[in-house]
């Protein structure tokens, strides 16, 4: 595997490959890498001749500092894991090489996909996620780019940047990837205590009591029933619950034929924020 810190190197290695027409994939990431980074990077293997990965923590996307600070950093584990699904370039540059003098985001324009759930939650998120990923975007120039489904709203939120500025890459949403018990895998995982891991698959579990009962309870009377469910678990504080048509991320209060739903979430266990969702069924 290549692995480059500077655009300019990046670029030239990958210009070879542009000249022979050989398509490129994409998986840009935080690092902190697990099997559901791997299984995008194998979905992408697949499908194109060569693969970049990008590891990079980008600061414009958190409203956290201490979130920030903490999240995990294992850039030596992460190179085996490349090299173990044959990843052919890592991309891994510095915060200085990616903004200069500037960590500041764009504004962008989501067409109100930005002000649901994460964006009500998360200030500026977005703004931070289109700034870093349109960047990796005109560095790689890849034919393809692979994301997580977990990221539901961040996934859709790419897919509109890259309609309403016609970039020419396909972005492929890839399935949530799940620890045996059923928690969603995520980087910030590393960081439960053991209790809290142990409590965790609560999540999907009670996500997968939702979409039973969406055929046939109606949403505020599930809404209810997830909020009484996490009340009775000290450990995992509900930030958020909502039912969402998939296209608008707007959330349902009832249910339309002709529309797919999702059900999302997000839960403190402690300070670790955590992330789920899953397509209900009407
Ligand atoms: O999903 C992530 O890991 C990040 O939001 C991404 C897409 C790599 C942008 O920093």
């Amino acid at each position: 595997m290549k692995i480059f810190t500077t655009k300019q190197d990046l670029k030239s290695c990958l210009s070879e490959f542009k000249t022979k027409n050989k398509a490129i994939g994409f998986v840009p990431t935080m690092g902190a890498l697990h099997e559901g980074h791997l299984s995008l990077i194998k979905k992408a293997k697949e499908k194109n001749d060569i693969v970049v990965v990008s590891i990079f923590v980008n600061p414009t996307q958190f409203d956290n500092v201490e979130d920030l600070k903490k999240y995990p950093k294992t850039i030596e584990n992460d190179i085996k894991l490349l090299e173990s699904v044959s990843c052919d370039v890592l991309f891994s540059p510095s915060v200085e090489e990616i903004y200069s003098e500037n960590i500041a985001s764009e504004k962008f324009d989501f067409d109100g996909l930005e002000h649901q759930m994460e964006g009500k939650f998360r200030d500026g998120h977005f703004d931070g996620v289109g700034t870093i990923v349109k960047t990796l975007f005109e560095i790689v120039e890849p034919n393809k780019a692979y994301f997580g489904q977990k990221d539901f709203q961040q996934l859709q939120i790419i897919k509109k940047m890259v309609k309403k500025n016609r970039l020419p890459v396909k972005i492929k949403g890839c399935p949530i990837f799940r620890e045996k018990d059923g928690l969603a895998m995520s980087s910030r995982n590393v960081r439960l205590s053991n209790e809290q891991r142990e409590i965790a698959p609560f999540i999907f579990k009670t996500l997968k009591e939702v979409r039973k009962k969406f055929g046939i309870t109606n949403i505020s009377e599930i809404n209810k029933w997830v909020e009484n469910q996490f009340k009775k678990q000290p450990l995992l504080e509900l930030e958020y619950f909502t039912i969402a048509e998939e296209k608008t991320l707007e959330t349902a209060e009832t249910k339309e034929s002709n529309k797919k739903y999702r059900a999302f979430l997000a839960v403190f266990a402690g300070k670790i924020r955590l992330i789920d969702n899953i397509r209900l069924r009407n």
